[in-house]
């Protein structure tokens, strides 16, 4: 018999899973089983999201997770959950030394996951469930052009290491991924300035670019028992980006 991951009987809940990293994760957690709910903040993005996927439907809701009301009509649609990915976030490279840009980013990359995170852990409590937050490797190094984005996804591995510690007494675990560098419409304009494109490409261990499916596999990991000795730590998942 196979060694397999099965998520059959769970509800995921993938905030920005419309598209990019959010999208793959649910694909994934839909072919290990699971009934899989994808967010947007607009509708441009939800309507141009796919629900029927090769492995089953998407539900698809709108959410702006800077927003409380949002967040509460968000959670009066679903009973259960098992899953929480905290994966919507933004970027303004170049404009985060502006306070307004700054507190921005902030408010959607970090504080949206705490919204999201304690709107959460009631129902991820009765399901003894668990949360996983996308982190990146700017959780580790120092943007020169995205000060706020930085600022945030280090305070991804901080907030995952607390949360996982207060809420183990409800049984739920608390991870982060730190992805590498990922082809979606997010790092678009980075692609499009061809030198800084292949200076990335040039560092990482495997000479290219990962594509969203390459991130699935930890979220799968870390959603399933299999990970159920695993709290409070990151996962990356870079091509070997982050040891050159
Ligand atoms: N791509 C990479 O190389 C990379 C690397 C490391 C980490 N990450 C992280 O991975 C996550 C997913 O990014 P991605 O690359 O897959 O980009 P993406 O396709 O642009 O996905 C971002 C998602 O977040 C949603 N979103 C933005 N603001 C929101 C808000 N206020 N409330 C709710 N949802 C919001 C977007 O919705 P709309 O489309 O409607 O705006 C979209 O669905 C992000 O947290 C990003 O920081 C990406």
């Amino acid at each position: 018999m196979a060694y397999t991951i099965d998520l059959t009987g769970k509800i995921a809940l993938v905030t920005g899973g419309a598209s990019g990293i959010g999208y793959a994760i649910a694909e994934a957690f839909l072919e290990a089983g699971a009934e899989v709910i994808v967010t947007a903040k607009t509708d441009t993005s939800l309507e141009k999201c796919n629900e029927k996927t090769k492995y089953g439907v998407l539900k698809k809701i709108k959410l702006d997770v800077t927003n409380d009301i949002s967040i509460e009509n968000l959670f009066s649609q679903i009973d259960d959950l098992h899953i929480l990915v905290n994966n919507a976030g933004i970027v303004k490279r170049g404009l985060e030394f502006r306070i307004e840009h700054f507190a921005d980013v902030i408010n959607t990359n970090l504080m949206g996951v705490m919204r999201m995170s304690h709107e959460a852990l009631p129902k991820l409590a009765l399901t003894h469930g668990n949360i996983i937050n996308i982190a990146s490797m700017w959780s580790f190094f120092g943007s020169p052009m995205s000060p706020g984005y930085t600022a945030s996804k280090t305070g991804i591995i901080g907030l995952t290491k607390s949360l996982s510690n207060a809420w183990y007494e409800h049984h739920v675990r608390v991870n982060a991924i730190a992805p590498g560098y990922i082809e979606t419409k997010l790092t678009k304009p980075l692609r499009d300035e061809k030198e800084e494109k292949e200076k990335i490409t040039e560092r990482t261990v495997m000479k290219k670019w990962g594509a969203p499916k390459d991130i699935a596999g930890a979220a799968v990991y870390l959603a399933s028992d299999k990970a159920n000795y695993t709290t409070g730590t990151t996962i990356t998942v870079d091509g070997g980006y982050s040891i050159t």
